[in-house]
């Protein structure tokens, strides 16, 4: 008796689910139906919690199902198709912005330029989903995670640390690091005959360095190099010591670097629990990124009181100090009775720190293995930096007047292109306000995107052959070189905020392809776009410049064959080419299909080996 009760109860509580999630549906699917968009349904939100933490379970289970009932809907249920399928699904669906729709959500994919620009242009009629970017709340509320009034403090008090001067600088330390760089991966005496397994890890901690020094004033020193540090260090300004060290300082269990590539690399479980609650974990990986979580705040707190006071007594560091900017701009900004916090503070020098580094890592490390995939490109890249730089040294490259030689050539080329196929960031939030929706144009005829939709700009838009008609897929950086063959875009709204520009930067890749306004957002595009744009753009390009002078990256072969081995046959004969082939079907295979996303698009637990070898001495040097 009580048994069927409870059964009874039971059923009565799944039907009444039941019923509300089809309400819930059927709702959702009126108003995305009276949109004029196509409409995909899926049974439930492919943003969820749950599904993000588990698809990787249930996803293969799904595929599995007959071909008569696996459709468009089961691909978007991918969170990473859009960088692993691509433009397909927007064929298939037939339209370049399309809906998806679930018991619990609108979302929204578009891949294309004149509606991108549209959403990215009107602001507050398509404001960033707010609560996607808590995550990088750890310390505080930041420039990427405000709208409204509060992004608009945030703007203020971060813009001064990215004007050209900090550029500058930046050039020089980039020039600095990738000279490191270098030296750790072609070994003593530059023979380069060493294979490097992980060179993703090696380019986080070239960006990292460089964003460190660039934006905080700290100089990290290299392992490989720490020994000649040592002894500059004791002459050096006592408040560096503290960050460089490699034995963590007194009241520290992790040095700087460590707390810091902990914190990045896990950051996801920040999500879970403070940092009090992660360190009491069971599981050492929780101990560990919550540890991290408190040692980078202690020195970030640190540093913060150090530049506290150097900001009273009057110092000023070099270059651009970012810290020290923000604390100069919270100044300014409190005598116009603004609220800044010192959490508002740290909140901007933690995404400031993450996104100048993570992102700039994948490019630089993308764009290598790119190279060692199309060696006629390497060539043609290795040949600009010959004309463009003329055997000048690298102590005497200028920023005035080196940068925009590079900005006009193949280093650059190559960068815009590897940016153009593996966006680090596949798909850009955007949103509709609940109850607020937004009419938008599309090849003259206008749309109703319904309130309360997720809009994901969608990385596909890269791969729109309408912008990109020549194999669109591929990496062919040349495309860049020439002239732009498409008319000026036909709509150019203004910013919606005449002070709030876009990022500071004059475009000076003058001769550069122009593509669409919209179909080539790496950085996003409007006042929301990316702030930190031309450090990244003089960050990568200057690395390559390094690095292609006098160096040939290749992928390494050592799964295959022993150095021996190689030696012994043909140099650009048919066998030589097999061992490379087989190199080469691994890196296109885990480049094109395995990568994932945490905030940014990455090879996760594999790594691709290269080796950087001199000019003229390839073993692989095939087209
Ligand atoms: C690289 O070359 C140097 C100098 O010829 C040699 O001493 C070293 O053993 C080589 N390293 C490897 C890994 O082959
Ligand atoms: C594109 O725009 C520029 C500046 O607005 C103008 O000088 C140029 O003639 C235009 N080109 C075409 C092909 O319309
Ligand atoms: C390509 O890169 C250059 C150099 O950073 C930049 O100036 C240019 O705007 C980029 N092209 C596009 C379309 O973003």
């Amino acid at each position: 008796m009580t048994f069927k009760l409870i059964l009874g109860a039971f059923a009565v509580i799944v039907l009444y689910h039941l019923i509300n999630r089809g309400r819930s549906l059927h709702r959702n699917l009126t108003a995305a139906k009276s949109s004029g968009l196509p409409v995909v349904i899926t049974p439930w939100n492919v943003y969820s919690v749950f599904w993000l933490a588990s698809y990787i379970v249930w996803l293969p289970l799904l595929r599995k199902l007959p071909a008569s009932c696996r459709g468009t809907w089961l691909e978007v249920l991918d969170p990473e198709w859009a960088y692993r399928i691509g433009y397909k699904i927007f064929e298939d669906v037939g339209s370049d912005v399309f809906l998806v729709v679930s018991p619990s959500s609108i979302g929204s994919f578009v891949a294309d330029a004149e509606v991108m620009t549209q959403i990215t242009s009107r602001r507050g009629d398509f404001p960033k989903p707010l609560e996607m970017y808590r995550r990088l709340e750890i310390y505080g509320k930041s420039l990427v995670s405000s709208e409204g009034a509060a992004w608009r403090m945030h703007r203020k008090l971060t813009a001064p640390s990215f004007g050209e001067k900090n550029n500058e600088l930046v050039f020089h330390e980039s020039l600095h690091h990738a000279q490191s760089l270098l030296n750790l991966w072609t070994g003593p005496g530059g023979r380069g005959n060493r294979t490097i397994k992980d060179p993703a890890a090696d380019a986080m901690r070239f960006a990292l360095y460089v964003i460190s020094r660039a934006g905080f004033d700290v100089r990290v020193a290299w392992p490989h190099e720490e020994k000649d540090q040592e002894g500059q260090l004791e002459a050096s300004k006592q408040k560096d010591s503290m960050f460089v060290a490699s034995t963590p300082p007194p009241g520290y269990e992790m040095n700087y670097r460590e707390a810091l590539s902990c914190l990045l690399e896990n950051i996801m479980w920040t999500q879970m629990a403070p940092p009090e609650y992660l360190t009491k974990s069971p599981i050492k990986v929780h101990r560990d990124v919550g540890k991290a979580v408190i040692e980078w705040g202690k020195y970030m707190d640190e540093l913060y009181e150090q530049k506290k006071k150097e900001v009273a007594s009057g110092q000023s560091a070099e270059g651009m100090d970012l810290f020290g900017a923000l604390i100069r701009g919270s100044e300014v900004l409190n005598e116009e009775t603004t609220e800044i916090e010192k959490s508002d503070i740290l909140g901007n020098a933690f995404v400031i720190m993450l996104a100048g580094h993570e992102t700039t890592a994948n490019a630089l490390h993308f764009a290598l293995l790119l190279l060692a995939l199309n060696w006629k490109s390497q060539v043609r890249l290795q040949e600009d930096l010959d004309k463009v730089l003329a055997g000048k040294p690298i102590s005497e490259w200028t920023y005035e007047e080196d940068v925009p030689k590079l900005f006009s050539s193949m280093p650059t080329a190559v960068m815009n292109e590897t940016l153009r196929v593996l966006q680090p960031v596949i798909n850009i939030p955007k949103s509709t306000a609940p109850g607020n929706p937004q009419k938008i144009n599309m090849n003259g005829q206008s749309y109703i995107m319904p309130g309360g939709t997720h809009i994901s700009l969608c990385c596909a838009v890269h791969k729109n052959p309408k912008y990109w008609p020549e194999e669109p897929n591929l990496f062919r950086p040349e495309r860049w070189l020439t002239d732009s063959k498409f008319p000026n875009s036909s709509i150019d709204i203004k910013p919606d905020d005449a002070d709030l520009h876009a990022p500071p930067g004059a475009d000076i890749s003058g001769n550069l392809f122009k593509p669409v306004k919209g179909s080539y957002i790496p950085f996003s595009e409007g006042s929301r776009s990316c702030i930190g744009k031309r450090f990244a753009q003089v960050e990568i390009v200057t690395a390559l410049a390094v690095i292609f002078r006098t160096y040939s990256v290749e992928l390494a072969v050592d799964e295959y064959a022993t150095d021996a081995e190689v030696e012994r046959l043909e140099k650009g004969g048919k066998e030589r080419r097999e061992i490379w082939q087989k190199a080469a079907d691994r890196a296109e295979y885990l480049l094109r299909d395995t990568m994932s996303s945490i905030i940014t698009l990455q090879l996760r637990g594999v790594t691709i080996p290269i080796r950087v070898v001199r000019r003229g001495e390839e073993r692989f040097a095939f087209g």
